[in-house]
């Protein structure tokens, strides 16, 4: 069984990112949707709230689960039975970053692999910093954000509940 770890800090999960969890759940056998720390972020929303709206947008997907990690990614596939990780590829900018991870993860642990999945056209400057900030300044988030948790995104980010 092919078990893949989709990693992210989904601050809030994007149109993006569901996209992307949605192709990789087609390619492998299970896929776990990892809410992790980047220690270069605050975050404004809560792991309780993120992983709750990730579990909304994916309920459809039977592949699909949704896991915390405080660690290291690589710490992270060494305990779990995943050894791909998958990451979507956004404008060229990600990829020197992106580049970075997916050797140092492999550095870490031999057995985690990274593929890049290009992201689709309409995601490709979608990012949840532009979601937060277009929310906090009373924009319209819907572009962006899927259906089911709009409504509850923009009310937090309308209430100031936004960080940076
Ligand atoms: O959505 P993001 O913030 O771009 O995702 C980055 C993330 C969370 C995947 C990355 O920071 C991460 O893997 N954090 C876990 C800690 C870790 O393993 N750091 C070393 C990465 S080489």
């Amino acid at each position: 069984m092919r078990i893949a770890v989709c990693p992210g800090s989904f601050d809030p999960v994007t149109k993006g990112h569901i996209d992307i969890i949605r192709r990789a759940g087609m390619l492998f056998d299970h896929v776990i949707v990892l809410v992790s720390v980047n220690p270069d972020k605050q975050a404004t929303f809560s792991v309780d709230e993120r992983i709750d709206f990730i579990k909304r947008c994916t309920s459809g997907i039977h592949n699909i689960t949704v896991d915390y990690n405080e660690g290291l990614l690589a710490d992270y596939i060494s305990k779990s039975k995943a050894s791909v990780i998958v990451k979507g590829l956004r404008a060229m900018s990600d990829f020197e970053s992106e580049f970075q991870m997916a050797i140092t993860n492999k550095k870490l642990n031999s057995n985690a692999e990274t593929v890049f999945l290009p992201a689709m056209e309409e995601n490709m400057y979608l990012s949840s910093s532009q979601v937060r900030q277009i929310g906090r300044l009373g924009g319209d988030i819907r572009l962006f954000v899927p259906a089911e948790i709009e409504e509850e995104i923009q009310i937090k980010l309308q209430k100031g509940g936004a960080g940076k």
